[in-house]
C-alpha cells in the first residue's frame, strides 16, 4: 500500500500576522512545529497580493525547517523568478484571481498549453517537481502530463463543499470522479496529489483513494490549531487519514 503523505499549509500563520502587521505568529515556527508532528512537507502559496506567506517566509522555510517545501504559486514571470532563487522542492501552479477567497479552480491547461509548457522548462532544469492543481478531467490531465509536470494535484473543494452543503448526491458524483482521475493519473505514469477544503470531516474517503500518495491541508489544520494546538491538529488529522487509508468502509 502506497504512504499517504501530508504536506502542512501554514499560510494562515501568516494570515493572522499580517492581521495586524506583527511579527507573530511566525510561518516559519509552526512549519518546524508541523516537522515535530510528523508532517512530510511544508506548503506555502505566495500569492501575488502577497496577503498571507512572503517572500521571506519562502526564504526562512526553505533555509531553516528540515522538510521538503512545497511552493503554490501563479504561472507568472515574477514567481517563476522568486521560485528560481529559492528552488522548492515542488512547485504546485495554481490559477490566481485576485478577487477570490482562495483557490477557485484548477488550472486550465488546454488553453495555455505553450505557454504553460515554456514557463515549466527552466523549473525542471534546476530540479523542481512540478505539479499542476486540476480539476478531475482526463483532458486536463492529459495535458498536464504533455507539458512535462510529474504531478498533478486534484482539487478537492467542490467534494467538502458538497459535503457541508449537504448535497449527497452531488457528493458522491464528485468523489467517484476524483477516484476515477486519481487512478488515471497514475495509469499514465503521473504522481497524483489532492487537497483543498480538505477537514477532519471530509478527509477520510480521499485518504482511502488509494492512488493518491500526498493530500496538502492547510486552512482546517491551522483553524483547528487555535483549539487544540499545531501539533495534535496535525496528529488528529494524520489519525483520520491512516483511518481512511485503512479502513474501507469510509470508502462510502
Ligand atoms: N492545494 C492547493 C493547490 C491550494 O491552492 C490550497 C490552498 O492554498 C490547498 C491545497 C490547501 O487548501 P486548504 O487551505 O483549504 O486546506
Amino acid at each position: 500500500m502506497k504512504k499517504l503523505r501530508l504536506g502542512v499549509n501554514i499560510d494562515h500563520v501568516a494570515t493572522i500576522r499580517n492581521a495586524r502587521g506583527s511579527n507573530y505568529p511566525d510561518p516559519t515556527d509552526a512549519a518546524k512545529l508541523a516537522f515535530g508532528a510528523g508532517a512530510d512537507g511544508i506548503t506555502a502559496h505566495l500569492r501575488e497580493d502577497r496577503r498571507h506567506i512572503l517572500e521571506k517566509d519562502v526564504a526562512r522555510i526553505k533555509s531553516e525547517v528540515n522538510l521538503p517545501l512545497n511552493l503554490e504559486m501563479a504561472a507568472t514571470i515574477e514567481m517563476r523568478k522568486i521560485a528560481l532563487k529559492y528552488s522548492p522542492n515542488a512547485i504546485c501552479l495554481v490559477p490566481e484571481n485576485r478577487l477570490e477567497l482562495t483557490t477557485e479552480g484548477g488550472l486550465d491547461v488546454i488553453n495555455n498549453y505553450n505557454f504553460l509548457r515554456d514557463y515549466i522548462a527552466p523549473l525542471k532544469d534546476v530540479g523542481c517537481r512540478i505539479s499542476i492543481f486540476l480539476a478531475a478531467d482526463k483532458e486536463q490531465i492529459d495535458a498536464a502530463l504533455d507539458i512535462g509536470a510529474t504531478t498533478i494535484e486534484l482539487h478537492t473543494g467542490m467534494y467538502c463543499d458538497f459535503h457541508y452543503d449537504k448535497n449527497f448526491k452531488e457528493k458522491e458524483v464528485e468523489f467517484e470522479k476524483l477516484k476515477q482521475m486519481a487512478k488515471y493519473g497514475v495509469v499514465r505514469g503521473l504522481e497524483v496529489h489532492a487537497g483543498h477544503g480538505l477537514t477532519l470531516e471530509t478527509v477520510g474517503p480521499i485518504a482511502g483513494i488509494m492512488d493518491i500518495e500526498e493530500l496538502n491541508i492547510g486552512h482546517s489544520l491551522i483553524s483547528d490549531s487555535i483549539f487544540v494546538g499545531i501539533d495534535s491538529a496535525i496528529r488528529r488529522m494524520r489519525e483520520k487519514m491512516e483511518e481512511g487509508r485503512h479502513d474501507l468502509a469510509s470508502l462510502r
